[in-house]
C-alpha cells in the first residue's frame, strides 16, 4: 500500500520549505545584508540543502516508486530534520533524523533489488550508502567540509544510476556498462579515500567525475532526443548541460584538490550541486512532481527562462571565484538563488495551469 498524494504534499512541502529557507542561508553566507531568520541558517546552508530537501525529494521519489508505505518513513524523517535545522532546534536529534532518512533509502533500494537485480539499482544503492555513512561522519562530530565528499557521492551514483536505467532502451553493450561501473568505482574510491588523505581523495573522485560525465555525454539517451521538439528536447538540453558542469567540477577537483572553504570550494561545490543536480532537477521536474504528488504540470517554453537564468548567473559566480573578484562571485550567487526561486514559481504556475485546464475541461 502506498501514501494518497495528498498526503505526499506536507512531505513535498517539507523539502521545498528546507529549499528557500537553505537559499536564504546561502545568500547570508555570501554577505549579503538580509535579516536573521534563524541564527543557524547560514551554517546549515549545506545541510539543509542536501539532507533535508534533496534528500527528502529523492526519498519521496523512490518511495512512490516502491509503493510501500514504511518507504515514505524516510522522507519523513528528513523533512522533520530540516525543520530542526532550520530552527536550530535539538542539533543532534536533526542530525538523527537524516541519518534515519539516508538509512531508510539504502533499505528501499535493498527492497528494489530483491524485487529485481540490476547494475543500476546496485550503483544507487551505494550512492545511499555514501550518504548514510556521510551523515554518519556527520553526526559524529566531522565538519561538512569532510562529508560533503560523501554527500557527492550520493547524489554523483543516483543519477548515474538513474540514467543507466533509462539507457536500457538503447541497449547499452556489456562493455559500455563495464565502463560506467568502473568510473563510479574511481569516484566511490576517491570518496573512501579522503578518510586516509583529503587532498588525493578527491582528485581520484575528480577523476571519476570527469569519467562519468564523459561516458553520459556519449551515450545518454538524451544525444538523441535533443533533437526531438518540446519537452523531450527541454530535458535532453538540461542533462547535457549538467553533464558539462559535472565534468568542469571533476576538472577543477583535479586540477586544485581539497580546500576546505573560500573560493575554489565554492566553485567546485556550486559547479556540482547548482549546475550539475539542478540540471537534473530542471530536467526531471515536469515528469517527477507529477509522478510524486498526482497532480499534471503542463510543459511551457518559459522554462527555459529559469535554464538559461542558471547557466548564466553560475558562470558569473565561478568566474568570480577562480579571479578571486568578489562582485561577480556574490551577485552571480545572488542571482543564483533569485534563478531557484524562479523556477520554483515556474513550477507551481505550471501544475495551476493544468489543474485549471483540467477543471474547465470537466465542467465544458
Ligand atoms: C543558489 C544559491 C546558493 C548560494 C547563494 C550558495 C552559497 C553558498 C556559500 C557562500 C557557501 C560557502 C562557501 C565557502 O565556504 O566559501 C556554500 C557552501 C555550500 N553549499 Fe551552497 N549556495 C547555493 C546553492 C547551493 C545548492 C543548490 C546546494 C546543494 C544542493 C548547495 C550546497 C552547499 C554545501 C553542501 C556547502 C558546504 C557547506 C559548508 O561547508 O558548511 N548550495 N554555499
Amino acid at each position: 500500500m502506498s501514501l494518497k498524494p495528498n498526503h505526499r504534499l506536507p512531505l513535498m512541502a517539507m523539502g521545498m520549505i528546507s529549499l528557500l529557507m537553505a537559499l536564504f542561508g546561502g545568500v547570508q553566507r555570501l554577505g549579503w545584508d538580509l535579516p536573521t531568520l534563524t541564527m543557524v541558517l547560514p551554517a546549515n546552508h549545506g545541510p539543509l540543502m542536501v539532507g533535508a530537501f534533496l534528500g527528502t525529494v529523492i526519498g519521496l521519489e523512490r518511495a512512490v516508486a516502491l509503493g510501500a508505505l514504511w518507504g515514505f518513513l524516510g522522507p519523513l524523517a528528513t523533512g522533520l530534520g530540516g525543520v530542526l535545522l532550520i530552527t536550530g532546534i535539538a542539533p543532534p536529534l536533526a542530525q538523527l533524523l537524516v541519518v534515519t532518512g539516508s538509512l531508510m533509502l539504502a533499505l528501499l533500494f535493498v527492497a528494489f533489488l530483491r524485487r529485481q537485480f540490476a547494475w543500476f539499482t546496485v550503483i544507487m544503492f551505494v550512492g545511499a550508502i555514501s550518504w548514510l555513512v556521510g551523515n554518519l561522519l556527520w553526526f559524529t562530530g566531522s565538519s561538512i567540509f569532510m562529508v560533503v565528499w560523501w554527500w557527492i557521492g550520493f547524489l554523483l551514483l543516483t543519477i548515474a544510476g538513474e540514467r543507466m536505467e533509462l539507457g536500457r532502451m538503447l541497449f547499452i553493450s556489456k562493455l559500455r556498462q563495464g565502463q560506467m561501473i568502473a568510473a563510479v568505482i574511481t569516484a566511490m574510491l576517491g570518496v573512501v579515500a579522503t578518510l586516509l588523505d583529503v587532498d588525493t581523495g578527491v582528485r581520484i573522485l575528480g577523476a571519476g567525475m570527469v569519467a562519468i560525465a564523459v561516458w553520459l555525454g556519449l551515450n545518454d539517451i538524451a544525444r538523441r532526443t535533443v533533437k526531438q521538439t518540446g519537452l523531450t528536447r527541454f530535458i535532453a538540453v538540461n542533462l547535457l548541460a549538467g553533464y558539462v558542469w559535472l565534468a568542469c567540477c571533476g576538472l577543477l577537483l583535479l586540477l586544485y584538490g581539497a580546500d576546505f572553504s573560500g573560493l575554489r570550494y565554492d566553485a567546485v561545490l556550486h559547479t556540482f550541486f547548482l549546475g550539475f543536480i539542478f540540471s537534473m532537477i530542471f530536467g526531471h521536474a515536469p515528469v517527477i512532481f507529477p509522478a510524486v504528488l498526482g497532480r499534471g504540470m503542463l510543459y511551457r517554453p518559459v522554462f527555459y527562462i529559469h535554464v538559461v537564468l542558471l547557466h548564466i548567473f553560475l558562470t558569473v559566480r565561478v568566474v568570480g571565484d577562480l579571479t578571486v573578484e568578489m562582485l561577480p562571485r556574490s551577485v552571480g550567487g545572488l542571482l543564483n538563488a533569485l534563478t531557484l526561486l524562479v523556477f520554483v514559481l515556474n513550477t507551481v504556475l505550471a501544475i495551476r495551469a493544468n489543474f485549471v485546464a483540467e477543471r474547465d475541461q470537466q465542467a465544458g
